[in-house]
């Protein structure tokens, strides 16, 4: 234990003090042992294996390894089964940013591939965990502290939002973040993030007014848009592609009692559902305080084709204005109340289990209810065939991007989302589906493959679709980074380089999405 705790703290001073950025070089009489002493002994610190011995023993960090308990709990913890299932040489969980920033080097130092987790929704194999690589738990990173003006929230980049808000909401507070409760702030944020809240607000992404980072080379940096404009610029939108969050420090606001709830259609009023959502994101810059989705689901127990519509309004007023279109549909169940963010974010995760097999691909359209009407018909012929397929759960979700949304995207620099008020206001469509077994997956997914590119076809042909992929929503073919548009993919690309020369999150990060060459 002894030899544990010095070489650990020996290790520890070598990652704090060692000159970011340049080759590296021996310091110490250890590190000369360890790290450079000859052929024989450098290959045998190569790999993942030696990365998590070298985490646990000598950088003296958490690490969880198989066949222990807390490995199979945090392998569990994944929200779809094609990522519980996915074994990583270990879990680490750091407790702060310089644990990561030494995970970090030791990571590049025996060249050994990882993933970064935060949440754990990400729904496809190797989005947040890695086959016999490192995957690093943010889960500790759970400090939720808010500013004695009240105007920031420091966030820790493990939290779920129900953290946040079980904290803000008694506090008459909120910030822009997630509209479920049990997903995670870290891949939220970093993707783009829709709120409640974003019409007045814009997306999470907008409302970060400073990342504490952990860079390629282990230095740790607080980017905001005074610091370092490029890099924040990229992190608003920008993934897993520049760093390792380990802090955000997101804008603050009061924010009372809310109205709100879920309301449940049937199938036959698809087109007045279709047309209310076309006019509300017309007239969202009215009102910005309303906001909804509408998503068309099979409800197999039912045997039902069903619609099942989310309405948020931002203050305690009953069935306001704005949201009157859908409220005047006759409905088979509603949940509309009075309410507040805790409330109604508990509510919608129900309907989110965890371990079922997920698939989620998304497209965007311009805001047509002929476009919206095509792609459900298209998307209910192709389920009906599987539609009997057990725990099948199929979803077509729209949502707004309107332009009182899309305004907040250029504050402060703007993010790197390629959306402009010219391009507004569109539909953001999420085709989400979830299944019990492996035998099905075939099945499912290359239905969803044709469905996804047949509606995209069409809305070409109508000419009503936009280039734009919503990272948060898009399946792990989809070419996020093409479709923010090529100028800023380069731009990204040039960020990359400059601040991750090694190209240590591109090279040994591959899941998710990233930038291309
Ligand atoms: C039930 C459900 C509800 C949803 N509701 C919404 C919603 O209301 N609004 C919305 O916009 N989206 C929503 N989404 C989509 C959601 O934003 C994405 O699934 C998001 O990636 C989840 O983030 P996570 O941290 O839970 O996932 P993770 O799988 O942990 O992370 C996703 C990706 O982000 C990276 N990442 C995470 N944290 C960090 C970090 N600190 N530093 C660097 N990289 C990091 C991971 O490496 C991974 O590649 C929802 C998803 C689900 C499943
Ligand atoms: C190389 O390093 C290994 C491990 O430290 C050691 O066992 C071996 O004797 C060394 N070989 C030489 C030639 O120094
Ligand atoms: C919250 O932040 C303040 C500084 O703003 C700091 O003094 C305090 O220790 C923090 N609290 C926690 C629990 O981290
Ligand atoms: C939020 O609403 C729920 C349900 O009405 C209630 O139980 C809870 O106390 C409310 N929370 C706050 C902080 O007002
Ligand atoms: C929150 O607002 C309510 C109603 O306006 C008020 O009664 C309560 O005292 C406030 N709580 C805090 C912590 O400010
Ligand atoms: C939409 O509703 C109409 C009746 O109003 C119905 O004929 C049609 O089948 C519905 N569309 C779908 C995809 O169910
Ligand atoms: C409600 O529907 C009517 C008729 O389509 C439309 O003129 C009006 O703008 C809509 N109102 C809102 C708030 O969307
Ligand atoms: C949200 O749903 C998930 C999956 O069912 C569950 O594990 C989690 O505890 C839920 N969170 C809350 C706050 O209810
Ligand atoms: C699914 O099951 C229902 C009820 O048993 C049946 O009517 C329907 O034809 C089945 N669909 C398919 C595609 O097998």
């Amino acid at each position: 234990m002894a030899k544990r705790r010095a070489v650990g703290l020996l290790l520890t001073a070598l990652l704090q003090t060692a000159c970011i950025g340049a080759e590296y070089k021996p310091q110490f009489a250890w590190e000369q042992e360890v790290f450079s002493a000859n052929a024989t002994a450098q290959a045998s610190l190569t790999g993942c294996a030696a990365a998590c011995t070298l985490l646990e023993w000598t950088a003296y960090l958490s690490v969880n390894q198989p066949n222990t308990f807390e490995y199979d709990g945090d392998k569990q913890s994944y929200w779809s089964a094609q990522q519980a299932s996915v074994s990583p040489r270990c879990f680490v969980q750091p407790n702060n940013a310089e644990e990561v920033a030494a995970i970090i080097r030791i990571l590049e130092r025996t060249d050994c591939p990882f993933a970064v987790r935060s949440g754990g929704h990400g729904a496809f194999t190797g989005a947040s965990n890695i086959p016999d690589g490192v995957t690093i738990d943010l889960r500790r990173l759970n400090e939720v502290n808010v500013s004695e003006d009240r105007s920031t929230t420091r966030v820790g980049a493990g939290n779920h939002w129900i953290d946040v808000y079980d904290r803000l909401t008694p506090m008459n507070l909120s910030v822009v973040g997630g509209r479920v409760t049990g997903i995670g702030v870290g891949g939220l944020t970093l993707g783009g993030g829709i709120s409640f809240f974003s019409g007045r607000r814009g997306w999470a992404c907008d409302g970060v007014r400073n990342y504490e980072l952990v860079t390629a080379d282990g230095s740790i940096l607080d980017v905001n848009y005074k610091s370092y404009p490029d890099y924040y610029w990229a992190l608003r939108g920008g993934g897993n592609n520049f760093g390792i969050v380990t802090h955000f420090d997101l804008e603050t606001f009061e924010q009372g009692p809310m109205w709100g709830g879920v309301t449940v259609n049937s199938m036959e009023h698809n087109a007045s559902l279709i047309q209310a959502l076309v006019d509300f994101t017309n007239n969202s810059p009215t009102d910005p305080d309303g906001a909804n989705w509408v998503a068309f689901v099979y409800a197999q127990t039912y045997g039902q084709w069903i619609a099942s519509t989310e309405l948020v309004y931002a203050k305690p007023v009953e069935n306001p204005a704005i949201l009157k279109n859908f409220t005047a549909i006759p409905n088979i169940h509603s949940t509309l109340r009075f309410s507040n963010l805790t409330d109604l974010s508990r509510e919608v995760n129900q309907s989110n289990p965890d371990g079922m097999r997920q698939t989620w691909t998304t497209m965007t359209f311009k805001n047509d209810p002929r476009v919206m009407q095509a792609s459900l018909d298209i998307w209910k012929e192709e389920i009906l065939p599987i539609q009997n397929i057990t725990g099948l759960v199929p979803a077509l979700v729209f949502q707004s991007i309107p332009v009182d949304v899309i305004r907040h995207f250029s504050k402060n620099g703007g993010n790197c989302l390629g959306m402009d008020l010219e391009d507004g206001p569109l539909i953001l469509v999420n085709i989400a589906t979830m299944w019990a077994s492996t035998s099905d997956d075939e099945a499912v997914l290359s239905t969803l493959e044709r469905l996804t590119e047949r509606s995209t076809a069409k809305a070409e042909e109508l000419g009503l679709s936009h280039k734009y992929l919503y990272q948060n929503y898009a399946g792990q073919y989809q070419d996020v980074y093409s479709s923010y548009g090529e100028t800023n993919r380069q731009r990204l690309l040039e960020i990359s380089k400059k601040y991750d020369p090694k190209q240590v999150f591109q090279r040994l990060q591959p899941g998710y999405f990233k930038l291309g060459a």
